[in-house]
């Protein structure tokens, strides 16, 4: 088989350029190695950015985003019994975000693909790419039985952290940074009405606590969580209790309890691979970077990745242009650093570190004081929250 662009890789990032590459008339193809439904039962991210609700637009992929999702113009900040308001839209300067969930993003690019009748291969199994190094590169995968051959002129690494494609740049060229965070988050999506219609991200000494939303019926809840701890220890009772006793008072008293319809453990880790080309092949999303999901930062550096390389090949392709493609791990890295930055500060400054001494907790809480005290600090937060420009 022979095509333009072959994208390892069927989750949103790779979804999203091969979308927005076929609308431009680019050949590619996308190796997943999962069935769609496993994808699909992946409960993550919910709030995406301005700039990536425009890139599924751009995508022809809006229209569910724009009638289901909720554009959210503030979230609270929770501590020591009281509420917070952070303002995005006032201190982000008319700015606002999409509560639109990854599982529903998700959906509505493989559907775009099908009505595209777009070449989405699912259950591809042991993917390898080859040949990144020269000007042919192929990609090798098996179905079944048979082992099968894709020739291309570039090869998307798109593939998620546990991914092949990074696996693929040799260790004397890649450079891999990594912060584990010594704490995860157990997240419970449940049949409820949301707590409250605004995000709250509450500090607590007991630990973080984050209670957030897909829809007006439907709760995401999350608290932090010691990485011993196993989803089984905790029933749906033992998780409300908790979550109750990290709110303020008047918000655990409204919280509506019901079955959990998911339950998992996120470990937090920073890790960032550079550089993110090598050769014929370009890394985007998990593959190359990792954030602790204080700040929800993970999926909107992926489609930030995504819009880079899409101007990238479209210049290349239907300009003769390769500047975007020789510049494109720099510009990529530039942005994903800053969501580095924002991500481990939000993650700082609101969970319980076990190894705290009693300074670093001081500094701590004055690092939320400054910032619920300062209109310029809001600032900052609201116009990283919202999204740096692409
Ligand atoms: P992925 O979504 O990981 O997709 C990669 C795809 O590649 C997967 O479908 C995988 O099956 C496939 N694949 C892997 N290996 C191979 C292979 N060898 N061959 C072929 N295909 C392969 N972000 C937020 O902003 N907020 C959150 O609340 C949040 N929660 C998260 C919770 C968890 C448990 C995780 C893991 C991530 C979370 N994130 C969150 C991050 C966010 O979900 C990711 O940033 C986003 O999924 C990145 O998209 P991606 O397409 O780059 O990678
Ligand atoms: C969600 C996750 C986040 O990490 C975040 O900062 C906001 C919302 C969510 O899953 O809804």
């Amino acid at each position: 088989m022979k095509t333009q662009v072959c994208i390892i890789g069927g989750g949103p990032s790779g979804l999203l350029l091969s979308q927005l590459l076929d609308l431009k008339g680019i050949r590619n193809v996308v190796l997943e190695k999962h069935s769609r439904d496993y994808v699909l039962a992946r409960i993550r991210a919910g709030v995406l950015e301005h700039g990536f609700a425009e890139l599924m637009r751009e995508a022809q992929c809006g229209e569910r985003m724009d009638r289901e999702g909720e554009i959210h113009h503030g979230f609270f900040i929770s501590h020591d019994g009281q509420m917070d308001r952070i303002d995005l839209h006032k201190y982000s300067g008319g700015q606002s975000v999409v509560v639109y969930g990854q599982t529903e993003l998700t959906r509505d690019l493989y559907e775009a693909r099908d009505r595209a009748k777009g070449q989405v291969v699912h259950d591809a199994q042991d993917v390898q790419p080859h040949d990144l190094a020269t000007d042919a590169p192929w990609v090798s995968y098996r179905k079944g039985d048979e082992v099968i051959r894709i020739d291309c002129d570039f090869v998307i690494g798109a593939d998620g952290f546990h991914g092949v494609s990074r696996k693929s740049i040799p260790a004397d060229v890649l450079r891999e940074y990594e912060k584990v965070y010594p704490f995860g988050w157990l997240g419970v999506l449940s049949r409820t009405k949301p707590v409250s219609p605004e995000l709250i991200y509450a500090r607590h000494e007991r630990g973080f606590a984050l209670c957030s939303m897909r829809s007006q019926v439907l709760s995401r809840y999350y608290i932090q969580v010691p990485l011993t701890d196993t989803v089984e220890a905790w029933s749906d009772e033992l998780f409300w209790a908790e979550l109750q006793r990290r709110l303020p008072a008047e918000v655990a008293g409204r919280l509506q309890t019901g079955p959990s319809i998911e339950k998992s453990i996120a470990p937090l880790r920073s890790f960032v691979a550079e550089p993110m080309r090598w050769g014929r092949l370009f890394l985007a999303g998990d593959a190359a970077h990792i954030v602790p999901p204080t700040g929800a930062r993970g999926l909107n550096t992926a489609a930030s990745d995504i819009h880079y390389l899409y101007h990238a090949m479209v210049d290349h392709y239907l300009k003769n242009d390769s500047t975007g493609l020789d510049q494109y791990s720099a510009k990529a890295l530039a942005r994903v650093w800053k969501a580095q930055r924002f991500s481990w500060w939000m993650t700082t400054m609101l969970h319980t570190f076990p190894q705290n001494s009693g300074y670093d907790v001081a500094l701590q809480r004055t690092e939320l004081d400054y910032l619920l005290s300062s209109d310029r600090a809001k600032g900052v937060l609201a116009e990283n929250y919202v999204g740096l420009p692409f």
